[in-house]
């Protein structure tokens, strides 16, 4: 195993390229399943769930080719089984339900099960693709699906889940007639998700906003597509330049999807510009406290939770955090606490008491946005930082560590002793 070695207190100073949405990625690319032609992807990040999910289209029956940032999916002879040892990795394998039913009438994938940031069940997902004509079985740790053609349905969302919403919407885009999907999740994600199934021929209408019509048709061509940047990675930068005292010029940033973001940054202190074609973020009189919530799209996302609370730790007065969208994803703060932050945990919320200084310290990362929080921290602590089972970082940032480096970070990567 990995960990990352972190000399803090050197202000951050230059230039960080965006990478392709991991997000939107994952759903793209099990959404080429539905397409009868090759699908040529572009921007496509080179990150651990992106390998898990190429094993995963491989062992469906797909043709891969991955050249960097380029992955070329011929959809090919299907099968309709994902196994249990790749599933249980990565809980975005559960995409696979709404394609496979569609494609071929059945479907079998192992249960995700329970992760680190709490329960993340799929009933949703279930119900919703039961309304359009699937009778599903839960044996052996398996869910199994079949169908006749899926029909369109008028679907409510009880809670507008990003997942549910991208499972439904690819299911629908080869059922017979309309399906609506209300309250449907409106992440920028889900937006670019029906770009790329309207490039295969697909009939969407109402994608970004809370009801999603689709018309369904008989077959998808394939297409080419660039993936959208990363929001929460550009977030992440933003956060490191302002924990540092430093100046970030962030290339190929999609500000217009950070809205919720940059106005928490600004309201803390941040002087954060769109210049030209990038986005300068900076941090110069030192920062204060701000009471934030996470919400869904459009509100602040919980993906940038963990990373804006380390922010918060070295911030002047004191802030509650809320977390409305997980159980359980507040993994980070004892961590951060070993460093010297002063935080309280009481049920969905922290109290952050900012302090002074934080100290380095070995810490242990425990999911995807803990591990960036920690790295920020760590960036800003005086003295050395460890970051241990680095594994969960490299699920969702691209060469974090080389791109840090770059603009003058002290951060090696090396084996866990
Ligand atoms: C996606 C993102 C994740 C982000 C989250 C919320 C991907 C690969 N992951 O996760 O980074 O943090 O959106 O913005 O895009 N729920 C149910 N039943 C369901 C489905 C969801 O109860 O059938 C609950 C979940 O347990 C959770 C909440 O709804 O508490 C949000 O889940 P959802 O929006 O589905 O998130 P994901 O798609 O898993």
């Amino acid at each position: 195993m990995e960990q990352l070695v972190i000399q803090g207190g050197y202000p951050l100073k230059g230039e960080v390229a965006i990478s392709g949405s991991k997000n939107a990625a994952l759903p793209i690319l099990i959404a080429s399943l539905l397409c009868e032609d090759e699908v040529r992807l572009t921007k496509v990040p080179r990150l651990r769930d992106i390998t898990t999910t190429l094993k995963l289209l491989a062992l469906l029956g797909a043709d891969i080719e991955q050249d960097g940032q380029h992955v070329l999916v011929r959809p090919g002879h299907l099968l309709p089984e994902a196994p249990y040892d790749l599933v249980r990795t990565m809980r975005a394998s559960v995409l696979c339900l709404g394609p496979l039913l569609s494609r071929l009438g059945q479907a079998k994938v192992a249960l995700p099960g329970g992760c680190a940031i709490g329960a993340r069940p799929v009933d949703l997902h279930i119900k919703a693709l039961e309304k359009m004509g699937a009778r599903f079985e839960l044996e052996g740790g398996d869910i199994t699906g079949h169908c006749n053609r899926l029909h369109g349905a008028r679907i409510h969302f009880d809670f507008p889940t990003v997942g549910g919403t991208e499972n439904l919407l690819m299911a629908a885009t080869l059922a017979s007639g309309e399906t609506v999907i209300e309250n449907a999740a409106q992440e920028p994600e889900i937006v670019d998700l029906a770009h790329f199934l309207m490039a295969c021929g697909a009939i969407i209408e109402g994608h970004g906003t809370s009801v999603i019509r689709i018309q369904g048709v008989d077959r998808l061509k394939g297409c080419s597509y660039a993936i959208m940047s990363d929001r929460i990675e550009a977030g992440t930068y933003m956060a490191a330049a302002g924990i540092t005292g430093g100046e970030l010029s962030l290339t190929a940033c999609p500000f217009a999807h950070l809205g919720a973001v940059v106005r928490v940054l600004r309201d803390m202190g941040m002087d954060i510009e769109e210049v030209g074609d990038r986005v300068v973020a900076r941090a110069q009189d030192g920062l204060h406290c701000v009471d934030i919530e996470t919400m869904p799209h459009p509100g602040f996302p919980t993906d940038m939770q963990a990373q804006v609370m380390s922010l918060m730790c070295l911030a002047r007065g004191s802030g509650v955090i809320r977390e409305t969208i997980f159980e359980n994803r507040f993994m980070h703060v004892l961590e951060l606490v070993r460093l010297g932050a002063a935080i309280t945990l009481s049920g969905k919320q922290a109290l952050v008491q900012g302090v002074k200084r934080l100290t380095g310290a070995p810490v242990m990362a425990s999911d995807l946005r803990a591990s960036a929080s920690l790295v920020l921290a760590g960036l800003a602590a005086k003295g050395t930082t460890i970051v241990r089972r680095i594994y969960h970082l490299d699920r969702g940032y691209e060469a974090m560590d080389a791109k840090l480096t770059r603009v003058g970070a002290h951060i090696r990567r090396e084996q866990q002793r």
